[in-house]
C-alpha cells in the first residue's frame, strides 16, 4: 500500500511542481515505485518529464468515469508513472462543485491504484479550492514549500492553518471522514542572504502554538539554485543534474536526498542510482551553477 503526499500551498509560484517532480524523480531512482498525479489545470507537472508511453486518458477520466489504472502513463524515468492533467477548462472543478460529496472523489480514485505504488505524489494548484481540498483529504501527509521572506512566511502560517482548520470536522462527525493529514513546511528558495535558521526557528515556535502540532517545519532547506530550472529544461530530476557543487550550499542532489531521508527515515540506507549513459551533454551544460538571488 502506497503513501500519498499532497503538495499544497495557499499561494501560487512557491515551488510545488518543482518539489513534486523532483521528489518523485529521486524516489524512483531510489528503487521506489512512484506515481505522480497532476491536479493542476496548468499542467506543469504533466510537462515536467517526457511521457514515453502515453495513455489516451488522464485525470479527468480517472476522477470522472474510468478505471484509474487505465489512465496511467510512463515517464522517461524508470518506475516513475504519471496521471497527467487533461483539464485545461477546469471541468473537474465544475463537476466537483456540483457534487455534495466532492471531497471524497480523489481518495476514492486512489483506493483503486494504491497497491501498485510505494509513493503517490500529487501536485495541486495554489490558492486552495475544492480540488486542493479533495487532495488534502486523500493524502497521508502534506508538503508545503514556504517562501523564504519573513512576511510571506507569516502569511503562510495564517493561510495554512486556516486552510487545514476549515477542513476539520467537529469531533462528533470525525468518524465519517479521515483526519486532516499533518503538514511538513519546507523552507524553500533560501538564498545566502537570508537567515534560514532564524526563520525556521521562528516558524517552528509559531506553528507549534497555532496548529496543535499538525504543522511541522522540516530541517531540510531547499536553496535557490539555477539547477532546479535547468533540470526542468532537460526533463530530468535535479539530483541527476547537480550532483556536487562548491561552497557551503548543499548540491541539489544532497538537498533532495536529505529531504527524502528526513521524510522517510526507513530509506536512509538507500541512495539514488541512475543510468549515466546520455547524461554527458547535460552535465557539460551545468558546470557553472550559480546561486540565484
Ligand atoms: N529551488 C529553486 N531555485 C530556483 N528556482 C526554482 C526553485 N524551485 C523552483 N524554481 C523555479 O520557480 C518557478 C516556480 O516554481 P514552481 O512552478 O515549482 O511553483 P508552483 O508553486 O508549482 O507554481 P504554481 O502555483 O504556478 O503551480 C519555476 O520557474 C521554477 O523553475
Ligand atoms: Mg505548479
Amino acid at each position: 500500500m502506497s503513501k500519498t503526499y499532497g503538495i499544497v500551498s495557499t499561494k501560487g509560484g512557491v515551488g510545488k511542481t518543482t518539489i513534486a517532480a523532483n521528489l518523485g524523480g529521486i524516489l524512483a531512482d531510489m528503487n521506489q515505485r512512484v506515481l505522480l498525479i497532476d491536479a493542476d489545470f496548468q499542467q506543469s507537472l504533466s510537462n515536467f518529464y517526457q511521457i514515453t508511453h502515453k495513455s489516451p486518458l488522464g485525470l479527468r477520466e480517472a476522477l470522472m468515469n474510468a478505471n484509474p489504472e487505465s489512465c496511467i502513463s510512463q515517464t522517461n524515468i524508470p518506475d516513475l508513472h504519471i496521471i497527467y492533467s487533461n483539464d485545461p477548462e477546469q471541468d473537474i472543478l465544475t463537476w466537483l462543485r456540483q457534487s455534495s460529496s466532492h471531497v471524497h472523489y480523489f481518495g476514492g480514485m486512489l483506493t483503486h491504484i494504491q497497491d501498485l505504488y510505494d509513493y503517490i505524489i500529487i501536485d495541486t494548484q495554489g490558492a486552495g479550492g475544492i480540488l486542493q481540498e479533495s487532495v488534502i483529504l486523500a493524502s497521508d501527509e502534506l508538503i508545503s514549500p514556504i517562501p523564504p521572506d519573513y512576511i510571506d512566511s507569516k502569511e503562510f502560517i495564517r493561510g495554512t492553518v486556516r486552510m487545514l482548520k476549515n477542513l476539520e470536522l467537529p469531533v462528533s462527525l470525525r468518524s465519517i471522514r479521515p483526519a486532516i493529514p499533518s503538514l511538513h513546511g519546507l523552507i524553500y528558495r533560501q538564498d545566502r542572504t537570508n537567515h534560514a535558521k532564524i526563520i525556521a526557528q521562528s516558524l517552528r515556535k509559531q506553528f507549534h502554538a497555532q496548529s496543535d502540532g499538525q504543522v511541522k517545519i522540516l530541517q531540510t532547506v531547499i536553496a535557490s539554485l539555477s539547477s532546479y530550472k535547468k533540470s526542468a529544461g532537460f526533463k530530468l530530476p535535479v539530483h541527476r543534474i547537480e550532483v556536487k557543487r562548491q561552497g557551503n550550499t548543499p548540491s541539489a542532489h544532497d538537498a533532495m536526498l536529505a529531504l527524502v531521508h528526513e521524510l522517510e527515515p526507513h530509506l536512509s540506507d538507500i541512495i539514488p542510482v541512475w543510468d549515466k549513459k546520455n547524461m554527458n551533454n547535460t552535465e557539460s551544460n551545468i558546470n557553472n551553477q550559480s546561486v540565484e538571488s
